[in-house]
């Protein structure tokens, strides 16, 4: 098979790096991939930033299956365009994107078939979402319905907030359209568990659970991010909440997406919260997550490319799905200052370890020099029990000590 990958991060790196290691695989081209992904076997990238570019270059080249990382294309419609070109591409067309390009649309369909959510209501007048907070009670949260690149929801501790944050989305336009229609919701507390699954547009089946670690700092302090690490399986998800999610999530999305006319295969995200009162379904998103990938692909002993070939023609069974009975971390080395301003284009040099994988994300390389690039430089990972790889990865990362990067010391470290 020839693969061809969509995306530049670290998730897409340890989808690169698993699919490579497919006995079916001669080569995954990634566009535009990234010095790490151009540094596995088997893998090579590519700039096209057109969609009928990579399409063309698909048909060209022989591609058998194109695997797309990132949302923005997806909701673009670069799955539609891939299908009505006759060419296998794993992800959701524009009609499923939906789900996670507008969290009003998710809410209804999650209403609508039963799965499990917070109380909520939609507005895209001001006026009447002002009206509304007035009467609800606090905690309350408040988001943008469209793609905000994570930062559309706001929580609110009182009144005053609540009618600053619609302000500001609604008003002052501060996400443009995305936040011309606002979705207002109960406010919910626990841990929250990542599941990533696929969906053959027959069945959705799960891939791995991961726990997120959002805030910056250590002891879940300091500002959001894009997330700081994971952990795989995720730790507080227990027979009982699979249970629960099982029944009241996954099953009603699955009758959902099949009486809707959903048939296209796509990675399910299921962002959830166990509650005191069960398990509720805070967002889907449409693909693979990141830094979740990277640590549920850890644990996965199955054939990746083989699974997803399947997935696109509607055959994946529970059995293809293999995971280790370990746990993988995934540990992020953040450039000093993100989530806010960072330091950009520090020298990066590894010294390797046997029982580390490190996936490379914010990153560039320019004359044979590897330099950061983004906030997020790279993800450390391991696989164990937890706390060899949480002391692998420890180890490993002490190396860059004296540079401005920095990296949560907690990730799998629960009690
Ligand atoms: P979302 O994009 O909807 O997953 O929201 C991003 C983050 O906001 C989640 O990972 C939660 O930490 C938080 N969040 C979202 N909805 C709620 C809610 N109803 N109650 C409490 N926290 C929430
Ligand atoms: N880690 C959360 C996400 O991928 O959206």
């Amino acid at each position: 098979m020839k693969i061809m990958l969509i995306g530049s991060g670290g998730r897409e790196h340890a989808l690169a790096w698993k699919l490579a290691q497919s006995d079916l695989v001669e080569e995954v081209v990634a566009i535009p991939g990234n010095p790490g992904i151009a540094r596995e076997p088997k893998c090579r990238c590519l700039e096209l930033s057109e969609h009928a570019a990579m399409a063309e270059f698909a048909t060209a080249h022989g591609i058998d299956l194109t695997v797309v990382g990132p949302e923005g294309p997806l909701v673009e419609g670069i799955a539609d365009l891939f299908r009505s070109r006759g060419l296998a591409i794993f992800g959701p067309g524009q009609a499923e994107a939906q789900l996670e390009g507008s969290k009003d649309f998710a809410k209804r369909f999650m209403m609508k078939h039963g799965a499990a959510t917070a109380r909520y209501q939609s507005f895209t007048d001001s006026v009447q979402a002002k009206d509304y907070v007035r009467t609800q009670s606090f905690p309350l949260v408040v988001k943008a319905s469209g793609l905000c690149a994570g930062k559309g929801v706001i929580i609110c501790q009182n009144e005053a907030q609540a009618l600053e944050a619609l302000a500001e989305l609604m008003e002052n336009h501060c996400f443009q359209e995305a936040g011309s229609t606002v979705v207002i919701e109960e406010f919910l507390t626990g841990p929250e568990v990542s599941i990533l699954s696929l969906y053959d547009g027959e069945n959705i089946h799960i891939l791995g659970s991961a726990m997120d670690h959002k805030r910056a700092f250590d002891g879940d302090l300091g500002p959001n991010t894009g997330g700081m690490g994971t952990i795989a399986p995720a730790p507080f998800f227990s027979p009982a909440a699979q249970a629960d999610f099982l029944e009241n999530i996954l099953k009603p999305t699955e009758r959902g997406l099949k009486a809707s006319g959903m048939k296209d295969p796509a990675c399910i995200f299921f962002g959830l919260m166990l509650t005191p009162d069960g398990v509720k379904l805070l967002e889907y998103n449409m693909r693979f997550g990141d830094p979740e990938t990277q640590s549920v692909l850890m644990v996965l002993e199955s054939d990746l490319a083989q699974i997803l070939d399947k997935a696109v023609h509607g055959q994946l069974t529970p059995a293809d799905i293999q995971i280790a009975d370990e746990t993988a971390l995934c540990v992020i080395g953040a450039a000093q200052g993100y989530p806010g301003v960072y330091a950009k284009g520090i020298p990066l040099k590894f010294n390797p370890s046997p029982d580390i994988k490190v996936f490379l994300a914010g990153a560039t390389e320019q004359d044979g020099e590897l330099r950061s690039s983004g906030g997020r430089i790279f993800g450390a990972c391991a696989r164990g029990s937890r706390e060899e790889a949480r002391s692998r990865i420890m180890d490993f990362l002490e190396q860059f000590r004296d540079q401005p990067i920095f990296w949560r010391r907690d990730i799998g470290g629960h009690k």
